[in-house]
């Protein structure tokens, strides 16, 4: 069923135009730019009208969470916090009937997650589920939830998973942007219709996925990683370093682009990748004093950018050039390069792609 691909990640990675589309079918209504999530009809006024949302999960579906993060304050103006699963269901976490629980998971059975969910239920607070897996238990237990619908996913390393969490979490925004009056009409009609051009623009950097593994011939010695990025593409910067560590075995981190001169800089040397994910957007000036940097101190800069974005570009020894898009919709389309460019590295070291040692696709362990 790999369909003539080496690999099931490889496979997925191609599908997501297609699981994008899926997710957003019957859901975007581009006739009066309305949004419409069937799952979670009856509980969206009690999310109008929450205190607070709490979004708890684990791994690549954490960092869906975050992009989460930034989507609800911007579009929702709520206040939201982004748990991991496990810190949350140890710690004596403030949570009441006031506060909504959102859990993120692709399987819908990962241990820590549900228990999480569990402690919020108790609690009194709503709880609701962005899930892929039909039925599972995190989608049955909690009040309500939106499908992911992005297929299932075989490879061990999340790909069309995390691109479809984020399409329906930057649905679920827009939506309560509207209901709480805390977005402009325009922009929610702009950020629809865009979001509806997300899989051609997909489809379109897949198309270059060849560039990106000439490029990795070039990065697979290396045995560090770093990775940059800034608001909405920090949380990408966490997910390509992820998708390196977890599949290729080398070390990578993830950090918020600032973060760097706190530490990560004593890294720096000729033989360090830095991968900058800048879509380009009103930080674009620090971004590119980040790459400056690391430039300075002789490091490797890999750049994933909008192909608009000369000045980074043109400061990068590799770019993976991506077309516009709005900036908070910019995670769907920088995390494809992210994917391909570990994928390859992966495969160049011989690495068991889809079944990476010590890991297994769904971690129902505590
Ligand atoms: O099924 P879940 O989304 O709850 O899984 C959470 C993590 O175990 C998962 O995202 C993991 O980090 C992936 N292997 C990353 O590629």
């Amino acid at each position: 069923e790999k369909r003539g691909y080496p690999h099931f990640m490889l496979k997925e990675i191609f599908e997501q135009p297609r699981a994008i589309s899926d997710c957003l079918r019957g859901r975007l209504n581009l006739e009066d730019d309305t949004i419409h999530l069937g799952g979670i009809a009856d509980q969206i006024d009690k999310l109008v009208d929450a205190d607070r949302l709490i979004i708890a999960a684990c791994g690549t579906s954490w960092h869906a969470g975050l992009v989460a993060e930034y989507l609800f304050e911007h579009l929702a103006k709520l206040p939201v916090e982004v748990e991991y699963a496990s810190e949350f269901r140890y710690r004596e976490a403030l949570i009441d009937e006031d506060d909504v629980m959102l859990v993120i998971s692709q399987s819908g059975e990962t241990a820590d997650t549900l228990a999480a969910l569990r402690t919020a239920q108790e609690r009194g607070a709503l709880s609701l589920g962005v899930c892929n897996v039909v039925g599972s238990t995190i989608a049955r237990d909690t009040d309500a939830g939106v499908y992911t619908h992005a297929g299932p996913e075989i490879g061990v390393a999340s790909t069309k998973a995390f691109t479809t969490q984020v399409s329906v979490l930057v649905m679920m925004a827009i939506l309560l942007g509207q209901k709480r009056g805390t977005i402009d009409q325009e922009y929610a009609k702009k950020l629809i219709h865009e979001l509806n051009e997300i899989p051609g623009k997909v489809e379109e950097i897949l198309e270059h996925s060849d560039s990106i593994k000439d490029m990795a011939k070039l990065f697979s010695y290396a045995p560090n990683f770093l990775y940059l990025g800034r608001t909405y593409n920090f949380p990408a910067a966490l997910e390509g370093a992820l998708k390196l560590k977890e599949i290729s075995y080398i070390h990578a981190e993830g950090y918020p682009a600032a973060e760097m001169k706190h530490g990560p800089i004593a890294l720096i040397d000729e033989m360090m990748p830095v991968v900058v994910v800048a879509a380009t957007d009103h930080t674009n000036d620090k971004m590119i004093s980040n790459i400056e940097e690391v430039k300075a101190r002789e490091g490797r800069i890999i750049s994933i950018t909008g192909e608009e974005n000369e000045e980074v570009i043109n400061l990068s020894e590799f770019s993976c050039p991506i077309p516009e898009t709005e900036d908070c919709l910019s995670p769907l389309l920088t995390a494809i390069p992210l994917q391909l460019l570990s994928y390859y590295i992966a495969v160049n070291r011989g690495c068991n792609v889809d079944q990476p040692r010590n890991l297994a696709k769904s971690v129902t362990v505590e």
